[in-house]
């Protein structure tokens, strides 16, 4: 419908509009096109309104259109640039394994799952690679959902209900802040990997009455291992300890931990030893595994659990089947020799970066490597500056991070190459933006 208004106000068809309403009984809205555009028009002035002020705070977004895979290089604007912004920490994305994978369940299974896994029935591909992920992760059970979002939410609000308490590492990714709000758990957030701090909110959380009618009041610990925008690591240890202790579960997203570390690559869990004290391990398809999509793995108990309660997973269609074959195709490469040399290539970028940039936040070993930058809008024109200068580099800013701690994220894959790594230091040490020192 074309928007515009086509009559000054008390024209002709204003007085159309009144008498089509008198005759029907019905809203104007409902017949005249001029009313119609007269919303459409509050309705977009409303939203110029508000974006007018997220401009103003230095936060507004763009989708930036890329005409090319996912890699080391993507084209943007007609023009290659060099990638440090994906999570496509192995480089797998783009890999021929996947895409063949992908290439033969689209001309098995087609194009779309029809619907829910519990209504149309459930495609094989996504046994496949739940059986594939339980055996990668040495766990009794796997499933798998549409996205890691949908993954928290529904596994989260499936768990804990209102009487039930949620216990967050203040830097949690927001899919588990709306997991708990949706939940209607009162949620609790203790500060970044503070062990003292969760251990006093454990204490509170188990001294106050219990909903007996209900049974216990169950207490949820939830963190990432891998912070996303810091790429520090959670105590797990010491966390599964104290979770322990107060008799809570704890629930681990492995998002950026899943194919880095650990013996097997299952995630930090594992290089901390502690896999099999965590009730719920969770992570990401859409990461180092190179496809999309999120997973749980745990008992078989809460496999079937989250099976018949899991609203995300319940009342939504199933991703389509490649999606799921791709991803089990990346979750074979990870544990064959080519994933540990894509491994050992990525931790050696690192190394390198790390030894020119000493800006760099990097407290532990990890593939994201944030600078940052403090002020939203230099965090923007840095990044600008280097897209001039042939990289992508994202700005991360408010809500993603908090108000002035703005930073490029930088990423590295194994798809990188030294040569990439020269360049970018000397890009970045000819930029003279005032970079805060790591803390
Ligand atoms: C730590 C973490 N968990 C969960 C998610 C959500 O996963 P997905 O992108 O598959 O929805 C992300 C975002 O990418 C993430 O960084």
């Amino acid at each position: 419908m074309a928007i515009g208004r086509s009559h000054p106000a008390g024209s002709r068809g204003t007085q159309r509009r009144s008498a089509t309403a008198l005759r029907t009984g019905l809203p104007f809205h409902r017949y005249s096109s001029v009313f119609i555009c007269d919303l459409v028009t509050t309705f977009d002035q409303e939203l110029h309104r508000r974006l007018d002020a997220i401009r103003e705070q230095g936060v507004h977004r763009e989708l930036r259109r890329v005409d090319s895979p996912q890699g080391a290089r993507i084209k943007i604007g007609g023009r290659e640039l060099i990638n440090f912004s994906s999570n496509d920490y192995l480089g797998l994305a783009n890999h021929p394994s996947l895409k063949t994978a992908t290439i033969r369940a689209v001309e098995k299974f087609g194009a779309g799952a029809g619907a829910s896994r519990l209504v149309c029935g459930s495609l094989a591909p996504f046994h496949e690679l739940e059986a594939a992920l339980a055996a990668f992760k040495a766990t009794e059970a796997a499933l798998t959902f549409a996205t890691g979002y949908a993954t928290a939410l529904g596994t989260i609000t499936a768990l804990l209900g209102k009487d039930d308490i949620i216990i967050s590492d203040k830097l949690i990714h927001a899919s588990f802040v709306d997991a708990a709000r949706l939940s209607g758990a009162k949620l609790r957030i203790f500060d970044h990997n503070d062990l003292n701090d969760l251990e006093t909110i454990l204490k509170w959380a188990t001294q106050g009455p219990r909903p007996s009618a209900l049974g216990p009041r169950q207490i949820l610990v939830v963190t990432e291992s891998v912070f996303s925008m810091d790429g520090d690591h959670a105590p797990l240890r010491e966390m599964v300890a104290l979770k322990e202790k107060y008799g809570a579960w704890l629930m681990v997203d492995e998002a950026h931990a899943t194919g880095l570390y650990g013996v097997n690559r299952r995630g930090l869990a594992e290089a901390l030893g502690v896999s099999d004290r965590i009730e719920i391990q969770m992570g990401t398809l859409g990461k180092a595994l190179g496809a999309s999509g999120g997973y749980v793995c745990g008992s078989r108990a809460l496999i079937d659990f989250l099976v018949n309660r899991a609203r995300s997973f319940i009342f939504s269609t199933a991703p389509v089947p490649a999606a799921a074959a791709a991803a089990t195709a990346g979750v074979q490469l990870l544990q064959s020799d080519e994933g540990s040399d894509r491994t050992r290539r990525l931790w050696q970028r690192v190394v390198e970066l790390k030894s020119e940039i000493p800006n760099l936040k990097s407290d532990h070993a990890s593939a994201i490597l944030p600078l940052i930058v403090g002020d939203e809008g230099q965090a923007v024109a840095t990044a600008s500056a280097l897209r001039e200068r042939g990289f992508f580099v994202p700005a991360i800013r408010y809500p993603t991070v908090a108000r002035g701690a703005a930073r490029l994220r930088i990423t590295l894959t194994a798809n990188h190459t030294a040569d990439d790594i020269v360049e970018l230091t000397r890009a970045l040490k000819t930029l003279d933006f005032g970079l805060k020192t790591s803390d």
